[in-house]
């Protein structure tokens, strides 16, 4: 066996499994799971219909590379949605589809990193979405946890690398808006992650796909490749941008998104998928084209989160220190109690699920920087959000 499959770590929900084994929840009080990001908002019946009315396809492989008409949908959204120099993408190199962005994350890395050279290094925000983590030790690279602590923002302390460590980075993920934090890289600070990996040679994949929950609709998060564009790199060097239909049109089951960007390193990646054999089914294509083409069922969807956030927020204010997100749809609390401590007598008391901050961060520094914190996706439907609202303050009353 590949005796580096020992490194990965349990997934966070199999740690709150067990968190939660044990736990009597009150059986008259309804379960309410905030600690899952699977969007709940409908599909948009559009979507739906497009995937069923193409399912005579299926007589045919889809090309790994994707039908072209969806590589120009997407080029098409990319230059919109970020203001790109018009023309700088190029259907036919600068992107590719992928069945969501969960597994071009981890492919990503198999395919960057060059582990025959000294000490490979794949740097990641901590918190961190664990599929990082577990591409870059499958790909025999040593992850290393950028902190996200109260005093930065919730963002790494890009500042307090140091110089060796740049050096042997080969990768760099990022995730802006952030899982869990919401936070949001500002563009300045992407512009100088992008002198970094030309200095010292290595490959940005930003994770953007929470890009499109947002709170204010004249501000929209910045992305990479819009950062890229403004400092002159309109050919996106060393950049590769990572987004997904699955919370922007709440289509998870699609498995749809794509990656964009340096067309070099894409066309690596394209060779590499092709052996890996991901192509996206046609039907699924027809309808990601549909999708992209479309802001309506977006600008509702956001519409749907800021409700819910302003309602959920007013209720927890007073009794838990959490503050309104940049982007995304999850809230990054304090606990008053560990926040292990806090999950179990949540669901415990009140049949409530949270995911403790501590199973989406590592102690790299001798401090976890989720621990603490809960994260709670506001994903469920208004009155759901609005009960375990009022069931978390009646637990906080209890202490
Ligand atoms: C930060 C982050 N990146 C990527 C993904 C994967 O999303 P998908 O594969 O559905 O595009 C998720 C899913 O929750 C996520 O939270």
């Amino acid at each position: 066996m590949n005796s580096d499959l020992q490194k990965l770590q349990p997934y966070p929900f199999e740690k709150l499994r067990q968190l939660k084994q044990g736990c009597e929840p009150p059986a008259a009080l309804d379960h309410i799971a905030l600690s899952i990001g699977e969007p709940r908002h409908p599909t948009p019946a559009f979507i739906t219909e497009a995937v069923l009315s193409h399912l005579h396809g299926l007589s045919a492989y889809p090309l790994t590379k994707g039908a072209p008409e969806l590589r120009e949908a997407i080029c098409d959204w990319l230059t919109r949605r970020f203001r790109l120099p018009e023309g700088s993408l190029d259907a036919e190199h600068h992107v590719l589809p992928v069945n969501g962005t969960r597994e071009a994350l981890f492919a990503f890395a198999q395919t960057v990193v060059d582990r025959n050279q000294t000490n490979p290094l794949v740097l990641m925000p901590n918190p961190f979405y664990q599929i990082y983590e577990g591409a870059a030790l499958l790909a025999g690279a040593r992850p290393v946890f950028l902190d996200c602590m109260e005093e930065t923002n919730l963002m790494p302390d890009f500042d307090a690398v140091d110089e060796q460590t740049w050096k042997d980075c080969q990768l760099l993920y990022l995730c802006s808006p952030h899982n869990p934090t919401g936070a949001v890289i500002p563009e300045k600070t992407l512009a100088r992650l992008i002198e970094l990996a030309h200095k010292h040679d290595f490959i940005i994949a930003a994770d953007e796909c929470y890009s499109e929950i947002y709170f204010d609709e004249a501000h929209p998060p910045t992305g990479l490749l819009q950062a890229a564009g403004n400092t002159g790199n309109d050919s996106y060097s060393r950049c590769v941008v990572f987004h997904s239909l699955s919370k922007r049109s709440n289509a998870p089951g699609l498995r749809s998104g794509f990656v964009a960007g340096d067309k070099e390193v894409l066309e690596q990646f394209l060779r590499y998928r092709t052996y890996h054999g991901c192509a996206m089914p046609p039907h699924h294509q027809a309808a990601s084209i549909l999708a992209w083409q479309d802001e309506k069922h977006v600008e509702e969807n956001r519409r749907a989160y800021q409700e819910k956030f302003a309602v959920v927020l007013d209720i927890l204010d007073d009794k838990l220190r959490v503050r309104k997100p940049q982007a995304g749809f999850y809230l990054w609390a304090q606990t008053p109690v560990s926040d292990t401590e806090f999950a179990r007598a949540l669901y415990d008391q009140q049949n409530v699920t949270v995911l403790p901050g501590s199973y989406l961060s590592r102690s790299a520094l001798g401090r976890n920087p989720g621990s603490n914190h809960i994260r709670m996706a506001l994903v469920a439907p208004m009155d759901e959000c609005i009960d375990a609202a009022n069931r978390i303050t009646q637990l906080i009353d209890s202490f």
